[in-house]
């Protein structure tokens, strides 16, 4: 049975209105990333941070998915063989779209978590510092996003995927964070089909047997379409 393992990033959803990060006026370009998207400057100031996640958190609940998040879910429902998606995105977009399986490696918006205890709850829309647990009742809750140096979540499941993958498709990042952008070579190692999917080649677009360069709207669903085509 074929495998297809699946990456996306932030180009994914910016047909859906939501910011990418290192874009031309991106997210990095707007806040610094020690800022808000570290252990460090949440315990330095949890309100920038919360208050960040916050506005996010908003602007993803208003945003609808996409032909590309659509594309996606049409395949795992229509393929024969496996479909496994991971991704970066902390939005909701691919649920929305009808995806089931959805493995967000770097945490998700709907999600709060406790400092304390572990314990993982729905989000509020609007979190404020100090919110208590409900399991534990301490002020220690914080967004269930992964910031920088902290571990991404089902890196061994993800990398057991990788191993057994005939196909990984990665759409919409730039391939300057890792582990991600080190899992097309994992992929290539254990001899997978490599195909990427963005506007511009990333920075390990070069290490990709085939590249489809547009806007993933277009790109995705002419690809699927060939995949289900058989
Ligand atoms: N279709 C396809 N690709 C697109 C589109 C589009 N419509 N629009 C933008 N892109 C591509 C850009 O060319 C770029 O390569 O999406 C990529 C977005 O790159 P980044 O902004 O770096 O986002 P991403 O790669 O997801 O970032 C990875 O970095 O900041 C951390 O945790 C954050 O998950 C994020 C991680």
């Amino acid at each position: 049975m074929q495998k297809i393992v699946i990456l996306t990033g932030a180009g994914i959803s910016a047909e859906s209105g939501l910011g990418t990060f290192r874009a031309e006026g991106g997210l990095w370009a707007q806040h610094k990333i020690e800022d808000v998207a570290t252990p460090e400057g949440f315990a330095r100031n949890p309100k920038l941070v919360v208050d960040f996640y916050n506005a996010r958190r908003a602007q993803a609940t208003d945003a609808a998915p996409n032909a590309g998040h659509l594309a996606l879910a049409k395949l795992e429902s229509e393929f024969a063989g496996e479909v496994i998606l991971i991704t970066q995105n902390v939005d909701d977009l691919h649920e929305k779209a009808g995806s089931e399986k959805v493995m967000h490696m770097h945490g998700v918006l709907a999600g709060a978590l406790c400092a304390m205890c572990d314990h993982r709850w729905p989000a509020p829309l609007v979190m404020a510092p100090g919110d208590r647990c409900p399991h534990c009742d301490q002020p220690s809750a914080r967004p269930d996003i992964v910031w920088f140096g902290e571990m991404p979540y089902d890196m061994d499941e993800i990398f057991d995927h990788l191993a057994s993958a005939d196909i990984f498709a990665s759409v919409g990042t730039s391939g300057n964070v890792y582990p991600a952008a080190g899992f097309v070579a994992e992929a290539r190692r254990n001899g997978a089909d490599t195909i990427e999917f963005n506007l511009e080649p990333s920075m390990v677009g070069g290490q990709f047997k085939d590249i489809r360069i547009g806007p993933a709207t277009q790109t995705l669903p002419v690809w699927v379409d060939s995949l289900l085509a058989g």
